[in-house]
């Protein structure tokens, strides 16, 4: 890492990348904290409902960000017939039934455009919105299952993921320079309805206290906590790779391939001794739980090139993409050496909710990580970029971090960029900490 300009060492950074940039430096052992939560409450009329009709609906409606799209849908009774709605908590349910399925509706009216891309731009753009409609059915869906009921952090956690994979599909065309013809196609009021229950589900005290306790979040299991603080951590590994064929598997893909086929989804550890490996990998939505173990920042290497220069999306660029829940990364280098003149290049892309990294590093230029959604965990990691290098839309806290800005192409660099579309996106954000 020749081309150093600037370090920032992070004692503790608590930053919720689409409420402000770097919203707050703290230093653990010194400092008490103080949330302040800048949640404006709605003080609702409760309404009377002795039964459901148009005109609660509106009323209800009338109270949301997107009164139009949210009469359209509900006060008319192709798309809703659910409970009486009495109270708030009963709209919540009312809207979150009408958004996931008009999220499934567009979902397969998005995969049926399919055949209308002209060009390979607009191809690579589809390609991502597909899997961003599955993640977002995915998710609204576990906004409303009733064998794991979530809480409403959970709840706002999980619609912000929703409204930002949608957002993302848009960006992707737009980046790409072909959002004339295939995003009208797909036009349809998911984001409105999503936003609208962002609202609606909002209001509740302040958010969950997580992030004190011995160097890792509370939500972080006990078990968990022991493989991440373990002196030999590899002693406990499901699976080995290892380039030398003294392991189960000379390559991360095919480690992660087999993963697939586990039954259950518990803690699931491969180990993946040194060496430099030239792969892409994604762990997908149904990987859950699995934990990367490396020898160590510089000794495990996971490098590819991909890059938006290169004719990928900034979103499918990435070397080591995570969508799968309760990802570990511990001793890892992720790369991304598509180099500064090819612009947006990610080394990782995470939208692992209750992700942890440890003793990590990301390297790149433009756009080197990618914090996508969720909760996401950062501890004893080095960071390195030129512009928005850390960006997008996470619940993230970065602990111990090193912040490397490398020389940028033209003598700016930026650190970080919020990808926030709603005001009332995560709630887990709109904290300040002093
Ligand atoms: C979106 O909602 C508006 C009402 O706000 C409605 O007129 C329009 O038809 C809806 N569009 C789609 C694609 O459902
Ligand atoms: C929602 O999740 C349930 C299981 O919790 C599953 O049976 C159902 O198929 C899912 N629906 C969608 C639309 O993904
Ligand atoms: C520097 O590069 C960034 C990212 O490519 C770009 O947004 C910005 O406009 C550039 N600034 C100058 C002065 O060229």
């Amino acid at each position: 890492m020749q081309t150093l300009t600037t370090t920032t060492k992070t004692s503790f950074i608590y930053t919720n990348l689409f409420v402000n940039n770097f919203h707050c430096f703290v230093d653990q052992m010194t400092t008490t904290f103080t949330f302040i939560a800048t949640l404006v409450s709605f003080l609702l009329p409760l309404v009377a409902a002795y039964g459901y009709n148009d005109l609660e609906i509106t009323s209800w409606c009338g109270q949301t960000p997107h009164p139009e799209s949210c009469n359209y849908f509900l006060a008319n009774n192709q798309y809703y017939s659910g409970p009486v709605i009495k109270q708030k908590p009963d709209f919540v349910k009312a809207l979150l039934k009408v958004t996931l399925e008009r999220a499934q509706h567009a979902e397969s009216n998005t995969r049926g455009l399919g055949p209308k891309c002209r060009n390979k731009l607009e191809k690579a753009a589809w390609d991502d919105c597909i899997e961003l409609y599955e993640h977002t059915v995915e998710r609204l869906n576990m906004t409303v299952d009733p064998h794991k009921p979530c809480n409403q952090y959970e709840m706002q956690t999980w619609l912000s993921t929703a409204l930002t994979n949608l957002e993302t599909c848009r960006a992707g065309f737009q980046e790409l320079g072909v959002d004339g013809y295939m995003l009208p196609l797909m036009n349809n009021n998911v984001s409105s309805l999503i936003s609208n229950t962002l609202a609606m589900n909002k209001e509740g005290g302040s958010p969950p206290d997580n992030y004190q306790k011995g160097g890792f979040p509370t939500w972080v299991k006990p078990g968990d906590r022991k493989l991440l603080q373990s002196s030999n951590p590899a002693s406990q590994a499901n699976v080995v790779v290892a380039q030398d064929g003294s392991g189960n598997y000379k390559t991360i893909g095919e480690a992660i391939a087999a993963a697939a086929k586990r039954s259950g989804s518990g803690r699931y550890v491969i180990y993946v001794k040194a060496g430099t490996y030239k792969e892409n990998i994604e762990i997908g939505t149904k990987l859950k739980n699995i934990m990367l173990l490396g020898d160590g920042i510089g000794k495990t290497i996971i490098t590819g090139s991909k890059s938006v220069g290169g004719g990928a999306t900034t979103f499918n660029s990435a070397t080591l993409i995570v969508v799968g829940d309760g990802f570990i990364g511990r001793g890892i280098t992720v790369r991304n050496t598509a180099g500064p003149q090819n612009h947006q290049a990610v080394a990782l892309r995470s939208g692992s909710d209750l992700s942890v990294f440890y003793q990590c590093s990301f390297e790149g230029y433009q756009d080197t990580l990618y914090v996508h959604s969720n909760r996401q965990f950062y501890r004893e990691c080095d960071i390195y970029g030129t512009v928005d290098f850390i960006f997008d839309n996470a619940a993230v806290v970065f602990q111990n971090c090193n912040i490397y800005a490398r020389n940028p192409p033209n003598k700016t660099n930026t650190v970080t960029a919020q990808g926030r579309i709603d005001l009332l996106m995560q709630i887990l954000c709109p904290m300040l900490v002093e």
